[in-house]
């Protein structure tokens, strides 16, 4: 990609990555650093130490990543790929791990540049930082001095969930605060890093035409649907007793509802923009009662790693609101679920109809203007409009306005997690979740699981590749709207 290139990462570095042999490593961080490698956007020097339970050679643990191997440049790619086994909890891996990170710095002659990456379950996390603090490792090349960020630096990247409910994620915090400046510390929700997600304040913010009409006067409600094809597959280990709420509703959902309900932040800079999410998330409703369902596909029971009377929801779907002046009263319709007909991501706002002032007689269509963005895959945006059919007589239909990503710039963009790691290489922490915003969607989120289980609320199953279970339609329908997909 062109303009990647001049994202160029210009210092060595080290970047040691938990949980090095599990799903994300594999699916999505290895890929990226391999796309960035191949664009030229890491630098000569550069080491990747994948950090792991598991007995691997260096090796081994190259030969892991079967997906790329057959592409070139995989094999250079690979010399910059080493592992270190060891447990969590106990400190023999992390110490000989520093003994490795001691002999890269002589190698280069200078403390150099690292970030220690936690793509492992919650429950690991406080374990892991309480040895990387024991063992010294957390103090890498210093304490951030005046001009920091320049010069080596030690980041501390935390993927989602960031705890399993508020007490946790709280208890996180404050031990990262404890041992960390906040400049230091990147809360990943990749989601933030989906081009068609920055989109949204593009499109919302420097186009005059769509914020007038963007609040409750104009806006009947909202959906959004994070549907995924296919089941769990291998990660029961991580997803079993997690579930849908804590792995997309608490982090992806929450930060799709906010670029569509966020104020015009003051600037676009990192703590106004964070400012402008962290408001709409603190400002979220949800009455528990008939506002939320959840739902198990058919056959969870018997994947991998996963306990054979689990309760865990693969599927849930909320009504929610937003009580800020801007949104009062408008519906936010919000579904997740693993094991759905299709693949897809997306978000509408669905407008107020008018059709039906002039146009009574002559059939207007159920829905009238849409904006809908779609995150993933064939990411755009689309605009419902209500037009005139063809011939004689008067007819209504609805009709779309496409824009395409890959027809009007000729590529998709970076790879969220491309755009994650440049911005942690780069100091960038606008994309990132701060510690308000957690808390908030914690507190819903922890609300909701606490009445599930004060209710005993029990689980329903629904069929393989179907939309979940069929409250989550009631839950519109006696509202008098449907789900647009
Ligand atoms: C992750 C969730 O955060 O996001 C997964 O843990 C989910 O369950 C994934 O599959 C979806 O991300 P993407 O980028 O593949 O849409």
């Amino acid at each position: 990609m062109e303009n990647s290139k001049n994202f160029k990462v210009n210092q060595p570095f080290i970047m040691v990555i938990f949980g090095a042999t599990g799903d994300l490593a594999k699916n999505k961080l290895i890929p990226a650093l391999f796309s960035m490698f191949k664009n030229g956007m890491l630098p000569d020097k550069f080491f990747i130490i994948g950090f792991s339970r598991r007995n691997l050679s260096d090796e081994h643990f190259r030969g892991y990543f079967t997906q790329e191997s057959k592409d070139p440049g995989w094999e250079d790619f690979t010399k910059h790929l080493f592992y270190q086994d060891g447990s969590f909890e106990d400190d023999k891996g992390y110490l000989e791990l520093s003994e490795k990170l001691k002999v890269i710095d002589s190698q280069i002659g200078a403390c150099v540049t690292r970030f220690y990456y936690l793509a492992t379950p919650p429950d690991y996390d406080e374990a892991i930082l309480d040895s990387l603090v024991k063992t010294k490792l957390s103090e890498g090349c210093g304490y951030p001095s005046e001009d920091f960020g320049k010069g080596s630096w030690t980041r501390i990247v935390i993927e989602k969930p960031f705890g399993k409910d508020l007490e946790t994620a709280r208890s996180l915090d404050k031990k990262l605060g404890e041992i960390f400046d906040e400049r230091q510390i990147f809360r990943v929700d990749h989601y933030l890093g989906k081009e068609t997600v920055q989109n949204m304040l593009a499109f919302r913010f420097a186009n005059g035409i769509f914020e007038p009409v963007w609040n409750k006067n104009f806006i009947d409600h909202v959906q959004i649907t994070f549907a995924e094809k296919g089941g769990i597959g291998n990660r029961g280990r991580f997803f079993d007793g997690v579930g849908e709420l804590r792995d997309i509703a608490q982090n992806h959902l929450m930060q799709l509802l906010a670029a569509v309900a966020m104020e015009s932040p003051k600037s676009f800079t990192k703590e106004d923009l964070r400012d402008a999410r962290a408001k709409v998330i603190a400002s979220l409703r949800c009455d528990q009662k008939d506002s939320v369902v959840k739902g198990q596909y058919q056959g969870y029971l018997n994947e991998e790693n996963v306990s054979s009377d689990s309760q865990t929801e693969t599927f849930v779907a909320m009504k929610l609101f937003v009580d800020t002046p801007k949104f009062e009263g408008v519906p936010f319709y919000v579904r997740a679920g693993k094991d759905m007909p299709e693949h897809v991501i997306e978000i509408s706002v669905v407008f107020i109809q008018t059709c039906h002032i002039l146009f009574k007689e002559y059939g207007c269509p159920e829905i009238g203007n849409v904006i809908t963005f779609r995150i993933q895959p064939d990411e755009g945006i689309n605009l419902r409009f209500i037009a005139k059919t063809p011939g004689v007589k008067l007819g209504l239909d609805s009709v779309d306005m496409k824009f395409n990503y890959k027809e009007s710039f000729g590529t998709r963009g970076l790879e969220a997690y491309e755009k994650i790691l440049l911005d942690i290489f780069f100091g960038d922490q606008m994309l990132f979740s701060r510690s308000d915003e957690l808390e908030s969607s914690w507190r819903l989120i922890t609300d909701i699981l606490r009445n599930w289980e004060e209710e005993k609320t029990p689980i329903k199953t629904y069929t393989r590749g179907s939309w979940g279970v069929k409250e989550a339609d009631a839950l519109i329908e006696k509202d008098g709207r449907k789900w647009l997909i």
